[in-house]
């Protein structure tokens, strides 16, 4: 992922990618530039890819509940909540739940590529 305008890398976003099953696991790290948009516009890069590209059919992600600007970015990028493990992770010294998220390409409406294919 790069700043738009200084073309500086600012953070990555990862799938692990089960092939046989057409799944995959998300992770996103921003280092700078939180809070402008592009954790979910690179979220809705990435599952565009998943879904359009690579074929796949389930991206899934664990986030801590606390993290509520992932969650939000997350939302935006159409990924549901799915379940939650109780005091399933720790945040800043604190017992905390541990969301569990996931995106499928039928509630994706935001595609870059499917226009690009169709044109
Ligand atoms: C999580 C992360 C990828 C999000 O990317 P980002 O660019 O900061 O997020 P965005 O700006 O796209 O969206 C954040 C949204 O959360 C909202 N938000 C921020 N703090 C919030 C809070 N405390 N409560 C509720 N919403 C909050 C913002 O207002 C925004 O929503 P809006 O656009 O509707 O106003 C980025 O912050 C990051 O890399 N953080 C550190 C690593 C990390 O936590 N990775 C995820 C591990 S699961």
């Amino acid at each position: 992922m790069n700043n738009g305008e200084t073309w500086q890398p600012i953070g990555l976003s990862t799938l692990h990618i089960e092939a046989r099953k057409q799944v995959a696991d998300y992770v996103i790290l921003l280092g700078e530039h939180r809070g402008e948009g592009l954790g979910t516009e690179a979220t809705k890069l990435t599952l565009d890819w998943a879904f359009h590209v690579a074929g796949l059919r389930n991206v899934k992600l664990e986030v801590w509940e606390p993290n509520k600007a992932a969650i939000r970015a997350y939302q935006k990028a159409s990924f549901t909540i799915v379940g939650v493990r109780r005091n399933g992770a720790r945040w800043l010294g604190q017992q905390c739940d541990e969301i569990i998220m996931d995106a499928v390409p039928e509630d994706f409406t935001d595609s870059v590529v499917e226009h690009q294919l169709q044109a």
